[in-house]
């Protein structure tokens, strides 16, 4: 009997079947399976017991792995020292955040001694010519792009040499597979693309850097699909409003997820941050009431951030607690505990929070400087100039320590605060005693 040439995949899940079905039994949809015709070569490739040639991991050289910087010292930073030969990486993030600009910065860097390759599937090149102009004074002819976003042109790269050193998706989902009659973008498209990049990065050593868009509820199919098949993903985040950009190792295989870079959009591309303070803080020289400040982490950097808030007599029955960077739900127990905790009635005051910066801070540790930042703008008094504070507020009133206090306490007075508070368990009453006194 022939084997099976086929496989299905569910244009709307991207779910994977032996057969074909009116229904994908995965999320439901109708009509969504479609037929994917795997070429001869890749069936060719699969392997029979008697070709197979396992090698003996002792003589496997892992310290053969060089690196290659992409000179963009937080770039490197989040993919564990540099790209790794070979490797596939998901840059992905929302539309606008700057992918295109960082992918552009770092293929700039690259071609200065080997030529490049940027598939652009969503520019053509007047436009690309328009970034790069903004980006460097001058474009070197060793960086190459291609509209083709046809996956098999790339099967046939010998025809180019040198090799490149990089190759740029941009994006999976404008790049199509002409063997699928489904639309690019779709899921079976974005897998079968993804499943030829894999195997011409692992064959020809290029790395390849693929560009997904993601929504900022991260539901588009596409990039989450393609999770699972790359080596390293790597989320740009920021927020549209303001300059400031996170790059983020969400997966990693050749290093750890905890890093972060942190860049600002000029306009002449991203730049790397090396004071965050600068960026995250009102920068006013005297201390104004209603202004605390924090040390949060973002992966194993700390960041000092600034938490402003105002405390204003209410006109409704319900008072206003609105949060913009901390989750609306913590200023509402954090008020409580104040009003219970510390005897402030400021069940009568509307209560606004804003990180500046537009941060989103999504840890505990954030709390006391929130709560002695209401505090602060209630009382109408300044908290004392060069205080950095980081503690878990508990329903008792009591601040707890909260993990690597060492590390932020270190950051905050490398940046030149010189008190922090509260590395020791203390009770937030105790606190506001010293400070208001
Ligand atoms: P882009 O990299 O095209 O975003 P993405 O690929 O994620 O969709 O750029 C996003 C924005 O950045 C765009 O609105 C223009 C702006 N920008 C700058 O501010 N400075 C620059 O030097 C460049 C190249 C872009
Ligand atoms: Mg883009």
């Amino acid at each position: 009997m022939s084997k099976s040439t086929s496989t299905f995949i569910c244009d709307s899940c991207g779910n994977t079947l032996s057969k074909w079905y009116g229904q994908c039994p995965n999320c439901q949809a109708w009509n969504s399976i479609k037929e994917i015709k795997i070429p001869s070569t890749q069936i060719s490739s699969t392997t029979t017991a008697s070709s197979l040639k396992p090698i003996p991991a002792d003589k496997v050289k892992a310290s053969q792995i060089v690196r290659i910087s992409t000179d963009i010292n937080e770039v490197n930073r989040v993919l564990g020292g540099g790209i790794v030969p070979g490797s596939l990486t998901l840059l992905a993030g929302p539309p606008g955040i700057g992918k295109s600009t960082l992918a552009t910065q770092i293929a700039l860097n690259l071609s200065q001694n080997q030529p490049i390759l940027y598939l652009a599937g969503e520019e053509n090149p007047p436009q690309i010519k328009i970034r790069l102009h903004r980006l460097t004074q001058k474009i070197p002819s060793s960086f190459l792009f291609s509209t083709d976003t046809n996956v098999s042109s790339l099967l046939n790269l010998e025809t180019l040499s040198p090799k490149p050193a990089l190759i740029i998706v941009d994006s999976i989902q404008t790049i199509h597979s002409p063997n699928l009659p489904s639309q690019p973008g779709s899921p079976a498209q974005i897998k079968q693309v993804t499943h030829i990049l894999m195997q011409i990065a692992k064959t020809t050593l290029i790395p390849i850097i693929i560009i997904g868009h993601i929504t900022k509820e991260g539901n588009i199919a596409g990039p989450k699909l393609l999770e699972h098949m790359v080596d390293t993903v790597i989320h740009f985040e920021g927020d549209q409003n303001h300059h400031y950009r996170i790059l983020r190792a969400v997966k990693n295989r050749f290093g750890t997820t905890n890093e972060v870079g942190l860049f600002t959009m000029t306009s002449a591309g991203l730049k790397e941050i090396k004071n965050p303070l600068l960026l995250f803080s009102s920068q006013l020289k005297t201390p104004i009431p209603g202004a605390a400040t924090s040390v949060i982490m973002e992966g194993e950097r700390p960041i000092l951030v600034e938490i402003q808030a105002l405390v204003n007599p209410t006109t409704l029955n319900i008072p206003r607690r609105v949060a913009q960077g901390i989750p609306v739900n913590r200023l509402i127990m954090l008020s409580a505990i104040i009003n219970r905790r510390l005897g402030l009635p400021i069940g009568n005051y509307d209560v606004f929070v804003n990180v500046t910066g537009g941060l989103n801070i999504h840890e505990p540790a954030a709390d006391l400087a929130v709560a002695l930042a209401i505090v602060s703008a209630y009382k109408q008094k300044p908290l004392p100039a060069k205080l950095a504070l980081f503690g878990e507020v508990g329903l008792l009133g009591e601040v707890r320590p909260v993990p690597f206090s060492q590390r932020r306490d270190k950051e905050a007075k490398r940046l030149g605060l010189a008190q922090t508070l509260a590395v020791k368990p203390i009770l937030l009453k105790t606190i506001v005693k010293t400070l208001f006194q």
